[in-house]
């Protein structure tokens, strides 16, 4: 009788911890759970190859070549491309943890996500970006290119990209040294952000566009956003299609 009880007791703490730990785990994704996705439990974190620090194009260069790309050619990208292209927004430059854009009072209110649609050896689904270990970590599965594309008034480089790089920004980390100012300095940043991804897409050969025209309640609900983040910018991202000029009209955005 005292076996069983002491099996019991070992079961039951058994469970608590193996709770506490998918607890805590889920609490450290920011709040991951949605009726309408697949949550994946954690199966560790996705290593990003190293990311090049030098390229042959000068930055002359990639300024005068950066355009708006709402059309891409249809063709996966690697895992080495879209981990470039993070490092580019948000990677860590410095051994004080500074990064590659700059942010008041380098407090990072940013938190860079990445909707892989079709990414090389790279499952479908909503990955955070942590910038310290140069790693993904996997928020859920399944292919949300369409649904976010309908949040982003069905703009179809959404839709049509094999992968998306949304920024989103928790303003407390901001507005608690700055006050109401935080929320402009963390708008400000995501542009800074995004004009180095739209940058390093030049050296890469990979098109992209700033997205800021989008449903704000239905990002946060297709990407499960906690909310303390607020979705800022929305960037497709896929292979330069070089002949084919976009059909977009100037007035529409
Ligand atoms: C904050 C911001 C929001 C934007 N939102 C959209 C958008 O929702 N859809 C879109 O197609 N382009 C969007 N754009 C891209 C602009 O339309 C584009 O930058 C502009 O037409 C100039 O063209 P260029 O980027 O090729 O120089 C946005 C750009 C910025 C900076």
């Amino acid at each position: 009788m005292r076996k069983t009880t002491k099996i019991l007791t070992a079961l039951t703490a058994s469970v608590v911890i193996l709770g506490s730990i998918v607890y805590l785990a889920g609490q450290e994704r920011g709040k991951i759970m949605s009726s309408k996705t697949t949550t994946i439990s954690p199966k560790g974190t996705v290593k990003l190859p190293s990311p090049h620090k030098e390229s042959s194009i000068s930055i002359e260069e990639a300024l005068r070549k950066r355009r708006s790309q709402r059309v891409y050619r249809q063709a996966s990208l690697s895992l080495e491309e879209v981990g470039q292209l993070l490092w580019a927004a948000q990677g860590i430059t410095h051994g004080s943890g500074f990064r590659t854009a700059p942010s008041a009072g380098a407090l990072y209110p940013l938190e860079t996500y990445l909707v892989a649609g079709e990414v090389t050896n790279l499952s479908s689904g909503v990955y955070l970006y942590l910038p310290h270990k140069h790693e993904l970590i996997p928020v859920f599965s399944g292919d949300i290119r369409k649904r976010l594309c309908n949040a982003s008034l069905n703009q179809q480089p959404v839709c049509a990209a094999p992968a998306a790089i949304v920024f989103s920004a928790v303003f407390a980390r901001s507005t608690g040294k700055y006050g109401r100012r935080g929320i402009r300095y963390a708008h400000m940043e995501a542009g800074t952000a995004a004009q180095n991804v739209s940058l390093q897409a030049v050296s890469l050969k990979i098109g992209t566009v700033v997205i800021g025209a989008f449903e704000d309640e239905q990002v946060r609900d297709v990407l499960s956003l906690p909310v303390s983040k607020v979705p800022l910018l929305i960037m497709p991202v896929g292979k330069e299609l070089v002949a084919e000029p976009t059909t977009f009209t100037l007035s529409e955005f």
